[in-house]
């Protein structure tokens, strides 16, 4: 959630921390801070708000060569200059910034102020900076090291001293930490983007593992002071897949990427002439993963939404039972996990906490455990025996849009992929991979006609209640247009299986309350079309996402949206992208901050 930024080397390392922090900042951003160590003092400056708050404070001229930088999004203590991070221990000496909660804080806070500790702030992270000082003798990596064994929960945590000025010592356990190694120098942050610019060589850093980095050297261990080979591995975004690309907003920019994201997701993996899908990820799995008994999707947000995709997709083409599940209900509700029992999560960044605990719950219950994720290197793809990148690239925009339809994509390949190895027929797999293999061109033209999702922004962005409406395999994108809409416009919008609206929310309509109905050609086109006879007849105002060609629907819609036709499996591919534009023009207009919505973060990494 938050976002973590290490520079130690020959350089000056103030600037290098700024654009780590300004690039990290749609991670987690309420308030921010630096700390640079010089032989003898360590500087600490930070406030709340903005990146360009912090700037104001700094003199950018020092040239010290070894500092840490933090962008929070709290969760102990409110947002204020005094919670901000980095946190001192009572000598003033040694500075801590962290990703993460410790659940054992009140005791260790408790404890401390015993020994005549006096805290300063609420926050959980300067718990870790005290206890670093009570353990602090001459050695920061000892000092760190015994401290870390006195907390439970979660942490990235990177922390300098005055009296080592030339060292970072890093620790993880749950919070994404990644090592940057460069000529002379050592680079941390809390993910590639922050120190894409300086190097693409990284080591990840494992859970129980701690880092001791000075310019020229690396020393890798675990909390037991046990040393730990890693490799060095190459980033494989480049800076510009990150920059803005001259688009308005990264949203916009990842929703205008679709077609090149999804050729990238698809890149290798489909073979038209055999009809049949290879996926290197699943491999050394496929046997027992044919066997399957039972499939359970696990997710949250918008990737449950497409993990929803996947249970029909699953059931359908590979006839395996499968169901879908929140995440933080998961793991708490009991499951039954058998022989035979597959769990699935689903994640853009692999990151959230919830997911990640609900695949821990899996495995402690001995489920064989898989991973859809997209950030290659993320604590989930290293936790599931298996799994599948979305290679979509990077997504910054806090609201995920090429995400979804690249989990899309690689769940409808998980299921050809199954399918094939059971009852599905060449013939039917080679019809849905050459279907699935065109939608990024079909997408293409959804791109260049914004123009009519503009107008129903302009036409609706004031009504404040929205209903979404879909059946089948477009139910799961009604309610990801409504989430899109919620999370970045603020309007409250809800999605429904179509046929669930006569048992209540019908309720809700009133005259011209927009009402988006996904009635493209196919099995449940025409129940759609009663749907908005029950509609229209209660004076709501129908925008409908439909087929090209069909002109029967313009007749009773004040809206409607084209999408190219394709076999209803893959239309979600196809639906989404007029509501996801519909979303982002109503939250410009209603001047919201797109890329960075308020109360939200990129990466839920906390529960
Ligand atoms: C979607 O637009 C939201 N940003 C949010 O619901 C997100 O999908 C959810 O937090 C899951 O994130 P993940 O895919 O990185 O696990």
């Amino acid at each position: 959630m938050c976002g973590i930024i290490g520079y130690v080397g020959r350089r000056p390392a103030l600037p290098i921390l700024m654009e780590g922090l300004r690039r990290l900042e749609y991670r987690g951003y309420d308030s921010a801070g630096i700390a640079l160590a010089d032989s003898g003092a360590v500087s600490v400056t930070k406030s709340a708000g903005r990146i360009s708050v912090l700037e104001q404070q700094l003199d950018l001229e020092v040239a010290h060569t070894a500092g840490v930088g933090h962008t929070r999004w709290a969760t102990h203590g409110a947002p204020t200059d005094i919670n901000a991070h980095p946190h001192l221990d009572g000598s003033g000496r040694i500075a801590v910034i962290h990703n993460g909660i410790i659940e054992n804080d009140r005791a260790l806070r408790t404890y401390l102020e015993r020994q005549g500790v006096q805290f300063t702030s609420e926050t959980d992270t300067e718990v870790i900076a005290q206890l670093i000082g009570q353990f602090y003798d001459g050695n920061l990596e000892q000092a760190v090291r015994q401290a870390l064994h006195e907390v439970t929960g979660t942490y990235g945590i990177a922390v300098i001293c005055a009296d080592e000025p030339d060292v970072i010592v890093a620790a993880r356990q749950g919070s994404p930490l990644i090592i940057g190694v460069g000529q002379n120098e050592h680079l941390l942050a809390s993910d590639a983007a922050a120190i894409l610019a300086h190097t693409s060589q990284v080591i990840y850093l494992g859970d129980g593992e701690m880092a001791r980095m000075t310019p020229d050297d690396l020393r890798l261990t675990t909390l037991d002071a046990i040393p730990v080979a890693k490799d060095v591995e190459e980033i494989e975004w480049s800076l510009e897949q990150i920059e803005l690309a001259g688009y308005e907003h990264f949203m916009l920019k990842e929703i205008c990427e679709q077609p090149s994201s999804l050729e990238n997701c698809l890149r290798g993996r489909i073979d038209l002439r055999e009809g049949t899908v290879h996926l290197g990820g699943l491999v050394d799995c496929s046997r027992e993963l044919v066997r399957a008994r039972r499939i359970i999707m696990t997710a949250c947000g918008t990737a449950w939404h497409a993990a929803l995709v996947g249970e029909y997709l699953f059931e359908d083409l590979a006839r395996i039972p499968t169901e879908t599940d929140y995440a933080s209900e998961f793991r708490y509700r009991n499951p039954i996990i058998d022989d035979g029992t597959v769990v699935l999560a689903v994640s853009q960044s692999g990151e959230t906490a919830d997911t990640i605990a609900a695949l821990t719950e899996a495995k402690r219950r001995g489920a064989m455990t898989l991973g859809v994720v997209n950030v290659v290197g993320s604590t989930l793809t290293r936790e599931t025996d298996a799994g599948v990148y979305l290679h979509v690239g990077p997504e910054i925009g806090v609201a995920s849009t090429k995400a979804f339809t690249g989990q899309v994509s690689v769940l409808a390949l998980i299921a050809c992929y199954l399918g094939r190895r059971k009852h599905m027929s060449p013939a039917a797999a080679t019809q849905f991979i050459a279907a699935l293999s065109q939608i990024p061109e079909q997408m293409s033209p959804l791109l260049e006609h914004v123009d009519h999702a503009k107008a129903v922004a302009q036409r609706y962005s004031g009504r404040d209640n929205w209903l979404y409406l879909g059946r089948g395999y477009n139910y799961p994108v009604a309610l990801e247009g409504a989430l899109k809409l919620k999370e970045i416009s603020y309007i409250h919008a809800e999605g429904l299986p179509a046929a669930e609206m006569k048992h209540g929310p019908i309720a809700l309509i009133t005259e011209g309350m927009p009402v988006v109905v996904i009635a493209t050609a196919g099995s449940q086109y025409d129940k759609m079309m009663s749907n908005i006879s029950e509609v229209r007849s209660r004076g709501g105002s129908i925008i409908a996402i439909a087929t090209d060609g069909d002109r029967e629907i313009a007749k009773l819609a004040e809206h409607v949206l084209y999408v190219p036709d394709t076999l209803e499996p893959l239309q979600p591919l196809l639906t989404v992208i007029p509501l996801q534009l519909i979303a982002y023009h109503a939250a410009v207009l209603r001047g919201c901050n797109v890329d960075k919505p308020r109360n939200l973060a990129k990466s839920v990494t906390v529960e």
